[in-house]
């Protein structure tokens, strides 16, 4: 953990103007600085930032807030990950608990074993022949630092060599010891270093050469290392992943290597564990399209139909993509097949059709009791989705049962009230009055006193934002740095909020006139509402 004292004099050291001048071209407008927004495709500027109020904001997309947010956005990190940057750009040294020191040790350790693995490699003939032999290419082993793990004595002598100690190797999860004897958790494999999303290297997969009964090993969980919330090659792929708005998922390290290899840069793979909800914060990163493609054998299938439950129940777009039997994405790669796998990456088959179609298939539909079985199977997936979808698929489901949609036994839904869609408007004085209040917030107390967010016609959102003390929003931030709103001298503010009161009223009476109510009735709202506002116009307080 990072200190909290420290991340604040780490904001006071830097200048937001500076950062974001690091990442694109600003132009000075007035106050503040102007510029073409990084976050979304436009011709003229609407990208604003304020020196004197040290944010950012966008006029046209309304991304904004500090320079921590800036760099959060632009490098797609995360917030401690974006601290780091800034505190490596700026040569600020951080204070970390104790905790995060001894963690650099286990990156040490890590950093110093793949560079023998990498070096192994290159001098090991049988390594690079069996990487040749699966398509890899010279520049895919640069780009994943494929290595080669030697035998065990030799790691441990290059680990001393480097003055990592073996306690620090163990526990970094290279080295493993048993009675009191260490050896090498990776021997003759070869190696696929780990990174975390940020680039820090936590830890490998490998594979054998050998005949050992387990084909791949990862590192054990460590203390850098959670196997289920990582993906393997997304810190190559997260670029692309935000620009593309899609991800590829697969299901082994050769998947990603070779996808890579053939242009379909967004790929990443779990690490030889099902896709488990602790996954889905990183695939949502970027809100991109996740594509499933997993192995064309029956493991394969199960673990897609598992993984479109539970990205389709999550909210997550994107769909599924089979390949042939006992094929996966590499061999597709290696066999040249890059035509029909870009065709299949662009036409996946949509994650709840894909559920329905395959627990369908599960049945025998000429036997009824089957197809009622079928049925409530669907069902209990489709119940958790959203009743919006639920009523979609409904059809779909129908269709692929053949019988009637009503027979579909699916949760009543509730008929909310239909919130009636006001017209989008602003008002400047209304603004005016936010303005002021989010410059000199002491003054929100002696506001109350005159209004509540009701009297605001048409910023009432805003009026509370500023209430539940949420000024980091972007409504806020926008009128904030709108320079065509002028804040109302601390004199005048009394006045403004009694014109403010007097609209109120005033569109009280037009709503009362368009009411069907009795005369009398609507007569007397219209003389109270006309006696307010002539009270409001001499200054006076009215009680309601
Ligand atoms: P696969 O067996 O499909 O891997 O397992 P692959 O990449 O296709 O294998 P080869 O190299 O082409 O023969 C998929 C993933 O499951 C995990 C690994 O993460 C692997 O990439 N796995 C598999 C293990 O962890 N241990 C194993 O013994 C096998
Ligand atoms: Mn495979």
């Amino acid at each position: 953990m990072i200190e909290k004292n420290s991340i604040e004099q780490l904001k006071n050291t830097i200048d937001i103007v500076d950062v974001i001048g690091n990442y694109i071209e600003l132009k000075k407008a007035g106050t503040n600085y102007k510029a073409l927004c990084p976050f979304h495709n436009e011709d003229t500027p609407s990208f604003v930032v304020s020196p004197a109020k040290q944010i950012f904001h966008c006029f046209g997309c309304q991304k904004g807030g500090d320079a921590i947010k800036f760099v959060m956005e632009y490098e797609k990190l995360s917030y401690p990950e974006a601290i780091e940057k800034l505190a490596s750009m700026y040569n600020f040294t951080l204070s970390y608990g104790s905790k995060k020191e001894s963690l650099s040790s286990l990156f040490k350790a890590l950093e110093s074993i793949n560079e023998l693995y990498k070096k192994e490699l290159i001098h090991t003939p049988k390594a690079l022949e069996y990487l040749k032999k699966r398509g890899v290419l010279h520049s895919s082993i640069e780009r994943f630092e494929l290595g080669y793990a030697p035998d065990g004595p030799k790691q441990i002598a290059h680990l001393k060599s480097r003055f990592v100690p073996l306690q620090e190797a163990i526990e970094a999860g290279i080295l493993a010891q048993q009675e009191g004897r260490v050896y090498a958790r990776l021997k003759d494999r070869i190696t696929f270093p780990i990174y975390s999303p940020n680039g820090a290297l936590i830890a490998f997969g490998g594979r054998t050469l050998g005949d050992h009964p387990a084909k791949y090993l990862n590192s054990p969980e460590t203390k850098i290392f959670h196997k289920s919330k990582v993906l393997y090659g997304y810190h190559l792929a997260k670029q692309d992943i935000y620009a593309q708005k899609r991800l590829i998922l697969c299901e082994g390290y050769m998947d990603v290597v070779m996808l890579h290899q053939a242009g379909f840069t967004t790929a990443v793979a779990t690490l030889g564990t099902a896709l488990t909800p602790s996954h889905l914060p990183l695939l949502r990163r970027g809100e991109p399209k996740v594509i499933v493609a997993y192995d064309g054998d029956k493991a394969g299938m199960a673990a897609a139909l598992k993984a479109a439950k539970l990205l389709s129940v999550s909210d997550i777009e994107g769909g599924v993509v089979l390949f042939g039997r006992g094929e996966d994405p590499a061999d597709m790669v290696q066999k040249g097949a890059i035509e029909q796998l870009e065709k299949l990456f662009n036409a996946p088959r949509p994650f709840i059709e894909f559920v329905l179609d395959t627990t369908i298939k599960q049945y025998d539909l000429s036997n009824p009791k089957e197809k009622e079985k079928a049925l409530l199977a669907a069902v209990e997936y489709l119940r958790t989705l959203s009743p919006l979808l639920q009523e979609e698929y409904k059809h779909y489901l129908a269709a692929l049962l053949e019988i009637l949609p009503s027979k579909i036994p699916l949760r009543p839904q509730k008929k909310g009230p239909q919130k009636s869609q006001s017209l989008e408007t602003k008002d400047i004085a209304e603004q005016s009055i936010l303005k002021t209040i989010l410059l000199n917030p002491s003054l929100l107390n002696s506001v109350l006193d005159i209004v509540t967010p009701e009297h605001f016609i048409y910023h009432k959102e805003e009026f509370k934002l500023l209430l539940e003390n949420k000024l980091d929003h972007p409504k806020l931030r926008e009128i904030l740095l709108d320079e065509d709103i002028h804040p109302i001298a601390p004199d005048m503010l009394t006045q403004a909020l009694l014109r403010l009161l007097i609209q109120y009223y005033e569109q009280k009476i037009q709503k009362i006139l368009k009411e069907d109510i009795p005369f009398t009735q609507k007569s007397f709202f219209i003389r109270k509402y006309k006696d307010n506002i002539t009270k409001l116009k001499r200054g006076e307080p009215v009680i309601e």
